[in-house]
């Protein structure tokens, strides 16, 4: 695995592949790799006859009050896990030549999609996110990229800007990897203490009782919402930031659970701020 740092050298290194007609996949991170962004590199791997990997923690899609220096790293464990499942290129920039002085231009998908969720709770995050990934895309010009669906609203953001734009590639979507207790994966995670690593497991059961309360027959939006409150309440020091359901593709709010739907919900446990979802056809 070819470790660069220039965009310069990045764009050298695809172009010669491509040349060749090779098929170039794509998996952008922000490090401190766990399963859920490995099975994403195998997906890219399974596709594609190249794999570029990317770790850069963007400060754009950080808020004033989130702390991006404190991110979790772990660069030589994240080296080991991409060289052992094939990537060839992990492109690893420093801030200064993803941002160089004078940088002005940024990316917006507006609306209600980047207002919603938590686009409310963290003003400016998708701006961030849009525009890393334009310039990211820019760079590799890949056929394919590879985004987790436990970020569902990043993906549903990433697919209108790939379709406004006109962006010449492929989104591929990839389901959440979990433990085995259900946690998703994450790599805010590593935060939790013993007790919030246990307790945080009020997230994915309260997704997985809703999804049975709808098996059921339950088709009212707020009672759903009510009862994964109830749960996410039985811990006493939980801080709700939001639950809501959602049609899937729109990202609007819907009374009556019905067709394509997400129930997407983000909980402070402890320090970190969690997220999960759940998507469901009924
Ligand atoms: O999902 C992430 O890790 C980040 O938001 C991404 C897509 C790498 C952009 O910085």
């Amino acid at each position: 695995m070819k470790i660069i740092h220039s965009v310069e050298a990045l764009r050298q290194a695809v172009k010669t592949e491509k040349k060749v007609g090779k098929s170039v996949g794509f998996v952008p991170t922000m490090g401190f790799l766990h399963e859920g962004h490995m099975s994403l590199v195998k997906a890219a791997k399974k596709d594609n006859d190249f794999v570029v990997a990317s770790i850069f923690v963007n400060p754009t899609q950080f808020g004033e009050n989130e702390d991006l220096d404190a991110y979790p790293k772990d660069l030589e464990g994240d080296q080991n896990k991409l060289e052992q499942e094939g990537v060839d290129i992990l492109f690893y920039p420093t801030v200064e030549e993803m941002y160089p002085k004078g940088y002005s231009t940024y990316v917006s998908v507006e609306g209600d999609m980047t207002g919603v969720l938590c686009g409310s709770s963290r003003p400016g995050h998708f701006r961030g996110v849009a525009t890393i990934v334009t310039k990211l895309f820019n760079m590799v010009a890949p056929d394919r990229a590879y985004f987790g669906q436990k970020d569902a609203q990043q993906v549903s953001v990433i697919e209108r800007m790939v379709k406004d734009l006109n962006m010449d590639l492929e989104i591929i979507p990839c389901p959440i990897h979990r433990e085995a207790d259900g946690l998703a994966m994450s790599s805010r995670n590593t935060y939790l203490n013993e007790k919030e690593r246990k307790d945080a497991l009020v997230l994915s059961q309260s997704l997985f009782e809703a999804k049975e309360t709808i098996l059921s027959g339950e088709r009212r939006a707020n009672k759903i919402i009510e009862g994964i409150i109830d749960k996410i309440s039985t811990v006493d020091y939980a801080i709700i930031d939001y639950v809501e359901i959602v049609d899937a593709l729109t990202l609007h709010k819907i009374d009556e659970i019905k067709g394509d739907i997400l129930i997407a919900i983000a909980v402070k446990v402890g320090k970190p701020r969690l997220i999960d979802n759940l998507r469901l056809e009924v």
